[in-house]
């Protein structure tokens, strides 16, 4: 079979060792791999790439994704001639299949082109972790690894100057990097989107902290939470209709009230795109080759309309729409457990 992979919605590390396990697997197997640029957009427009053992042998360690990435949306009210080019462009380059690399979003359109007849399998990563039916995506533990790494180097600043440090991290709405950040760090408040901003509460703990003698502060804070007066109308969208959410200025609001309630000088960092790229950690490039080899089986099963997912340590096949039905976020079990990390 001659099989397109391409690569959609936010680069992470990690998308490099499941392309080249998708595609030495799919090459022992005897099919043809190919690579589609851009996401999406590669199949709009045409933009193929060839995908030898050569060109794959050595990204194992490298971020960011060899196809390039795009959050073209195919499906979206009013782009029907990009879906027009899509099917037709199947046709044309003769694809069997197509093993998309993605999250919600662009996993969301595989399931949709599943549902119009065209084979396709797919392969979760997002920074965020908030993919449903899998325990992990890949590019979330990197993404962790660098802001615990961030959290460590401002807590020195903080501890130095006497001061709180507020550090906002990526996550959209789900709080997976904010909680695993904050407990990686020994943060002394974690704010996630899944529970309501309570700044008296968490300002009460900030004081309590310097009242029993610690001198310095650490909160990190998710991209997502919602804080009051947020006037969303101005900020822009993506092609899926998602806020920019860094636009909102979370880190500094939040910095700005800390300082007011609790009287001791606040700063804040927000780590951006910082968290996206690098070298995918071990975690990362086990999790993503053995998605991908497991993707690159689906294919030769012809086990359409499945995405490989991890499940305690068993990759296993779940099919697309159930993974792309709702966001996971965290469990209210798992939050009231984490808040005696900071607490006292
Ligand atoms: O979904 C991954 C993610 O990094 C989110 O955490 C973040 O809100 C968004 O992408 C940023 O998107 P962009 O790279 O388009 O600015």
């Amino acid at each position: 079979m001659r099989v397109a992979v391409l690569t959609g919605g936010g680069d992470c590390p990690g998308l490099n060792p499941a392309i080249r396990a998708v595609v030495m697997r799919l090459m022992e197997l005897g099919h043809e791999p190919i690579g589609l640029e851009l996401g999406w957009k590669g199949l709009v427009e045409g933009l193929v790439t060839d995908l030898s053992l050569e060109r794959v042998e050595e990204i194992i360690y490298q971020g960011g994704t060899m196809l390039g990435s795009s959050r073209t949306n195919p499906f979206r009210v009013g782009n029907e001639e990009q879906l027009e080019k899509c099917l037709k462009n199947v046709e044309a380059l003769r694809l069997d299949a197509i093993c998309a690399l993605g999250g919600e979003d662009t996993l969301g359109v595989a399931a949709k082109f599943f549902k119009l007849g065209v084979n396709t399998v797919g392969i979760p990563k997002t920074m965020d972790n908030d993919l449903d039916c899998t325990d992990y995506t890949f590019g979330f533990d990197t993404a962790v690894s660098v802001a615990v790494d961030a959290a460590d180097r401002l807590r020195d600043t903080a501890r130095s100057h006497r001061r709180i440090l507020v550090l906002e991290v990526m996550g959209r709405h789900a709080g997976w990097v904010a909680l695993y950040t904050g407990i990686g760090a020994g943060a002394d408040w974690i704010l996630i989107p899944e529970v309501a901003l309570d700044l008296e509460e968490m300002c009460a703990h900030l004081k309590r902290c310097r009242d029993r003698g610690k001198q310095y502060g650490l909160v990190v804070v998710s991209e997502g939470i919602d804080i009051p007066h947020a006037d969303t109308s101005s900020v822009a969208t993506d092609a899926f209709g998602h806020v920019i959410l860094r636009e909102r200025g979370v880190g500094e609001f939040i910095a700005k009230e800390i300082e007011q309630r609790v009287g001791v000088e606040t700063r804040f960092a927000v780590l951006g795109h910082v968290q996206r790229g690098g070298a995918p950690t071990v975690f990362d490039r086990v999790l993503a080759s053995r998605l991908g080899l497991r993707a690159a089986d689906l294919v030769h099963e012809r086990d359409w309309g499945k995405m490989a997912s991890i499940q305690g340590n068993e990759i296993v096949a779940v099919p697309l729409e159930d993974a792309v039905k709702s966001l996971k976020t965290i469990p209210l079990e798992l939050w009231q457990q984490t808040k005696s990390l900071f607490s006292q």
